[in-house]
């Protein structure tokens, strides 16, 4: 077998190169963009990458915030949040409801995005995308050090009550994942990923049946 030959670091002594590998390395990720309602009444809507899908049934989804923010703030507050699937069509307007903004400010605004009203949820949907998961918040755990010490991120869980999907999104009644112009974060500053169909490679699970 042929060794790799390794560059190896402690991240809590720093990386050591020019950029942190990180999010280049676990990746690219799913978006998750999520929309959110204050106590207050206002809306937000912002994407996370450090987001994915954990469990079948019932389906729970999770982002993590990287510090106190307003998505963090509403998901205390209400209870409740939307994922809305980011597509290829949508990816400059997704990363204009990334902008720092004053609590309290609309994104659906900023970025030009139409709201839908959740059925099940009390919180605006992105009318333009093709998925949306309506979810009740399940667990709220801020992450810690392996001492114990707890850091200033905090992983925000949802169970999907309600999935509204775009229905020519279902051909012949399966999801054409390759079909719907998913992008995914990459690392570094600005780099994305879109989910094509010469993308797509299939492998059968050891014992599974077809
Ligand atoms: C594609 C993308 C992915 C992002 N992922 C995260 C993330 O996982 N966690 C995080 O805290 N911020 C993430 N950000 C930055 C937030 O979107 C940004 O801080 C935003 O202002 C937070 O909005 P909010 O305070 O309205 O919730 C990401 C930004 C982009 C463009």
């Amino acid at each position: 077998m042929q060794q790799h030959d390794l560059y190896s670091y402690e991240p809590a002594k720093g990386h050591g190169l020019p950029h942190d590998p990180l999010n280049s390395m676990v990746g690219p990720r799913p978006i998750g963009w999520i929309s959110s309602r204050g106590r207050d009444g206002s809306v937000n809507l912002a994407p996370y990458s450090f987001f994915n899908l954990f469990n079948y049934r019932p389906p729970i989804v999770g982002f993590c915030s990287t510090s106190a923010k307003d998505s963090l703030r509403n998901a205390q507050e209400t209870g409740v949040f939307v994922w809305n699937l980011a597509t290829r069509d949508l990816a400059e307007q997704m990363n204009a409801t990334s902008a720092p903004l004053p609590y309290g400010t609309n994104e659906f605004e900023v970025a030009g995005l139409t709201p839908l009203p959740g059925t099940h949820v009390d919180v605006p949907r992105v009318a333009e995308s093709p998925v949306h998961f309506e979810c009740r918040v399940t667990d709220i755990h801020r992450l810690r050090r392996h001492d114990g010490n707890p850091v200033d991120s905090w992983l925000v869980m949802g169970e999907a009550v309600v999935i509204h999907i775009s229905r020519p999104l279902l051909v012949d009644g399966i999801f054409d994942t390759f079909g719907a112009g998913i992008i995914l974060r990459g690392g570094g500053p600005s780099a994305y990923a879109a989910i094509t169909p010469d993308s797509r490679f299939d492998l059968d699970r050891p014992g599974a049946k077809r």
